[in-house]
């Protein structure tokens, strides 16, 4: 069966481009990365540099790959941790940001509590169970928050479950019908 001519082509193109330096860059690293990678090398333990995690973080990098000497490289591997750095303070600051968001939540929801408290001590049943349900929005609030940062990260996760649970509790407790006083003990 005759080719099309637009299938060859293509076929032709992707010959071209698996044998460009590009496509070699990826699948084998330097020489200069290897050896000094292995020059490096140190096994296990928090200080390692793991062989391939040497050569595959630098092999990542255009630049590394066309690296003369070490220094080069040492450039290279400086940048990458200076890229690093870089996006590591973004997701701070979107913590910190998000994190400021749910102090002011949590603040908001603990003087709702105190409400309630005051309420119900006061037997304003009513009033407290809906100051209860209005405090258990806010850790929902904290968490959409950390949920919709892009940070990606929630280290609240744990709290806002736990304080959802709760004073959905109270909620629960607060609304349960009252007893019958005929059955209320003496106190
Ligand atoms: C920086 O390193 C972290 C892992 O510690 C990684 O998740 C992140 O993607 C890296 N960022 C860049 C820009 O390389
Ligand atoms: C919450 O309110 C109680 C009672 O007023 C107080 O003791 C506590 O320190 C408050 N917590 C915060 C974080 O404001």
């Amino acid at each position: 069966m005759a080719m099309h001519p637009q299938a060859a082509q293509l076929l032709a193109l992707i010959l071209l481009l698996s044998t460009g330096d590009g496509i070699l860059a990826v699948g084998t690293p330097s020489t200069i990365i290897t050896r000094t990678c292995a020059a490096v090398g140190r096994s296990g333990g928090q200080l390692g540099y793991e062989y391939d995690s040497c050569v595959g973080a630098l092999s990542a990098d255009p630049a590394a790959a066309s690296a003369k000497d070490t220094r080069e490289l040492a450039v290279v591997a400086t940048s990458l941790t200076m890229a690093n750095v870089t996006s590591t303070v973004l997701v701070v600051e979107d913590l910190v940001k998000n994190l400021g968001g749910c102090l002011r939540y949590y603040r908001e929801m603990n003087r709702t509590l105190e409400g309630a408290l005051g309420d119900l001590r006061a037997g304003r049943v009513e009033a407290a169970s809906d100051k209860l349900l209005e405090a258990n929005q806010d850790p929902d609030r904290c968490d959409l928050l950390l949920f919709e940062g892009s940070a990606n990260k929630n280290p609240l996760g744990k709290e806002n479950i736990y304080a959802d649970w709760l004073s959905q509790l109270a909620y629960a407790i607060a609304t349960l019908p009252a007893p019958d006083p005929r059955h209320r003990r003496q106190v």
